[in-house]
C-alpha cells in the first residue's frame, strides 16, 4: 500500500514537472522580442519613411521596438547601441550614418551575445561576423542606373555635358556608392564631366545652399544636376527658379529614392528622372528578427527590389506610390 503510494507520488511529481518544462519551452517560444533599433534621423522623406515603416511593422509583429534618433551623429548611434546593449534586448539593427568607426561597439554586442543586423546602410569593417546580415538597397546600381539615363538621353547630343553633383553626408554607403557608379558609367565618355561636386548632407536646406554656391560659380556653365536623394535636387530646384532659370529644361535634373516629392515635382516638369531607392524596410527587418529569434540563419545580404522613375510615367505611378 505504502510502495504503491509512493509510486503513485512519484508519477504525479514527474507529470507535473514535464508539465512545468513544456509551460517554460512555451514561455520560451512565446516571449516577447525586444529589438533596439539606432535610427539615423529625419534627414530626407526617405527617412521618416523609413522610420515610420520600421514602426508599424514592429507594431504589427508583435515585437516590442526601442527606437532611438541618432540626429545624424555616430557618437549618438554608439551610445544607443550600448544602452540596448546594456538593457539586454533580444537583437540590435541599425542604420549607420557613416560606413567606418564601428568595430569596437559591434564587438561589444558580439560579447554580450546580442545579433547585430545592419539596415539601408552597410558598415566597412574588417571582421564582417560582427553582423549577421544588411538588408537594404544596391546603392552603386542606383548610381549607374542614374548615370545610364543621362547617357541614353543625351545619345543625340554633341555638345560637352557638364554635370554638377550633389553628394550625401560625407563617409556614408550612399554617398560614396552612388558617387562610384555614376563615375563608372561615365569614366570612358570624355563629353560628360563633373565640373563640381560637394556635399548636400541630404537636406533640402544644404541642396539649395550648395546649389546657389554652383550657381554663383558657374552660371549658365550648368547642363545637368546630379543629386544623390531628392530632397537635395527638390532644395536645388528653388535655388535654380531663384536664379531664373528652368530646372529640368535650362538644367536636366537627376535624383534617387523615389518619394512623393519628386513625383510632384516630375509631374510639374522640374525634376527629370528618379532612381528608386526603397525605405519601406520595416517588414523584412521584422520577418529576419523573428526567424532569427527562431534560430535560423539569415542571408548575410538581403537586396531591396528598385526601378527608375523618368518623369513622363510620373502621373500614371503617383497613385500607387506608397512613400
Ligand atoms: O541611406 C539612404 C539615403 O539616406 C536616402 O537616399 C536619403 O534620402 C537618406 O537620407
Amino acid at each position: 500500500m505504502k510502495r504503491r503510494n509512493f509510486v503513485t507520488t512519484g508519477m504525479v511529481a514527474l507529470a507535473g514537472l514535464a508539465l512545468i518544462l513544456v509551460g517554460q519551452g512555451c514561455q520560451k517560444e512565446n516571449k516577447q522580442i525586444t529589438l533596439g533599433f539606432s535610427q539615423i534621423g529625419a534627414e530626407s522623406e526617405w527617412r521618416t519613411a523609413n522610420t515610420k515603416s520600421i514602426e508599424e511593422s514592429a507594431k504589427a509583429a508583435g515585437i516590442d521596438l526601442k527606437l532611438s534618433d541618432a540626429q545624424q551623429k555616430q557618437e549618438n548611434q554608439i551610445k544607443a547601441i550600448r544602452s540596448f546593449i546594456a538593457q539586454k534586448v533580444d537583437v540590435i539593427a541599425f542604420s549607420p550614418v557613416v560606413e567606418t568607426g564601428w568595430e569596437p561597439v559591434l564587438r561589444e554586442a558580439k560579447e554580450a551575445k546580442i545579433p547585430v543586423i545592419l539596415t539601408d546602410r552597410a558598415v566597412d569593417t574588417k571582421d564582417d561576423s560582427l553582423w549577421v546580415s544588411f538588408m537594404g538597397s544596391d546603392f552603386v546600381e542606383e548610381g549607374r542606373r542614374a548615370a545610364n539615363w543621362l547617357v541614353e538621353k543625351t545619345k543625340d547630343q554633341k555638345d560637352p555635358v557638364n554635370i554638377v553633383e550633389l553628394q550625401g553626408t560625407v563617409g556614408s554607403a550612399p554617398a560614396i556608392d552612388r558617387k562610384k557608379g555614376f563615375e563608372e558609367v561615365i569614366k570612358d565618355k570624355p563629353q560628360f564631366k563633373i565640373i563640381r561636386s560637394q556635399t548636400g548632407d541630404f537636406t533640402r536646406a544644404k541642396g539649395k545652399e550648395v546649389m546657389e554656391a554652383f550657381l554663383k560659380a558657374e552660371g549658365k556653365n550648368i547642363n545637368v544636376l546630379y543629386a544623390h536623394n531628392d530632397d537635395m535636387a527638390i532644395g536645388a530646384i528653388q535655388a535654380i527658379e531663384e536664379a531664373g532659370l528652368r530646372p529640368g529644361k535650362d538644367i536636366l535634373i537627376i535624383s534617387i529614392d523615389a518619394v512623393k516629392g519628386a513625383f510632384e515635382a516630375m509631374m510639374a516638369g522640374k525634376l527629370n528622372v528618379t532612381v528608386e531607392c526603397s525605405p519601406l524596410l520595416g517588414p523584412q527587418l521584422m520577418t529576419a528578427v523573428k526567424d532569427l529569434m527562431a534560430g535560423k540563419q539569415l542571408p548575410k545580404r538581403i537586396v531591396t527590389e528598385e526601378g527608375v522613375f523618368p518623369m513622363e510615367t510620373a502621373a500614371q505611378e503617383f497613385p500607387k506610390r506608397k512613400y
